[in-house]
């Protein structure tokens, strides 16, 4: 089942309940919550206090992405604040079978991503380990930059050892997926959809209806 999970980042803050209500309406079960240090990446977005105040107006899956230096340090704390699953950057963990296993103990689901210039072979030993992998199609800390083409044959990497180890694995893309190229990074097996400017800028219900037309056909 391909799954549309929009990011926050790219929403008018100033009426934030709005436009998720507006997503909820239009049949949108994940939120994509990109969580900026600074550190890891070149960029703040926001944290735990923005997350919790989320989580008392929207029941969605809240598929949170830390972007952040050494992310075991704050597992316990996205958990409290209503996490539904965390995923971590694979470079930004000293021991990433540690993290999945805070992740794993705190009762949330288990995500790792790779940026584009970490090779894919590097995930092969933990697809067993996760519940998600994260292909990050641009280079983390923004959006509403173009889609990086060399995340197809990533994709298709991890599909091939998601049907050898892991037939229940989430697959997803992250970064410059718009309607023109979201049908390829589907036929390259993702099924989890991350999008931004595509789903914020203009109208919101139009551009999820767009998408989910995509996805479900
Ligand atoms: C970038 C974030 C992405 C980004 C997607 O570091 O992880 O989720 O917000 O935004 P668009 O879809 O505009 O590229
Ligand atoms: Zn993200």
């Amino acid at each position: 089942m391909n799954i549309l999970a929009p990011s926050l980042l790219a929403v008018d803050f100033n009426n934030i309940e709005r436009d998720v209500k507006l997503l909820e309406q239009s049949g949108v079960e994940w939120l994509h919550l990109d969580v900026m240090d600074g550190c890891f990446v070149p960029n703040i977005s926001f944290g735990p206090p923005v997350i919790s105040s989320l989580r008392k107006i929207s029941k969605q899956f809240f598929d949170v992405h830390l972007m952040i230096m050494d992310p075991i340090r704050y597992i316990e704390t996205f958990k409290k604040v209503g996490a539904d699953s965390i995923t971590v950057h694979y470079e930004a963990c000293e021991d990433l079978n540690k993290t999945i296993k805070a992740i794993r103990d705190a009762g949330v689901k288990v995500g790792v991503s790779i940026s584009p210039e970490t090779p894919v072979c590097v995930l092969e030993p933990y697809i067993d380990l996760v519940d998600l992998v994260l292909i990050m199609s641009v280079r983390p800390g923004f959006g509403g930059q173009e889609f990086m083409p060399e995340a197809f044959e990533r994709v298709r990497t991890v599909r091939t050892w998601a049907k050898k180890y892991n037939s229940s694995l989430h697959i997803e893309v992250d970064g410059g997926i718009r309607l023109e190229n979201v049908g390829q990074v589907l036929q390259a097996g993702a099924n989890v959809i991350v999008t931004g400017s595509a789903v914020f800028n203009g109208d919101i219900m139009r551009n999820v209806q767009a998408f989910k037309n995509i996805l479900e056909a």
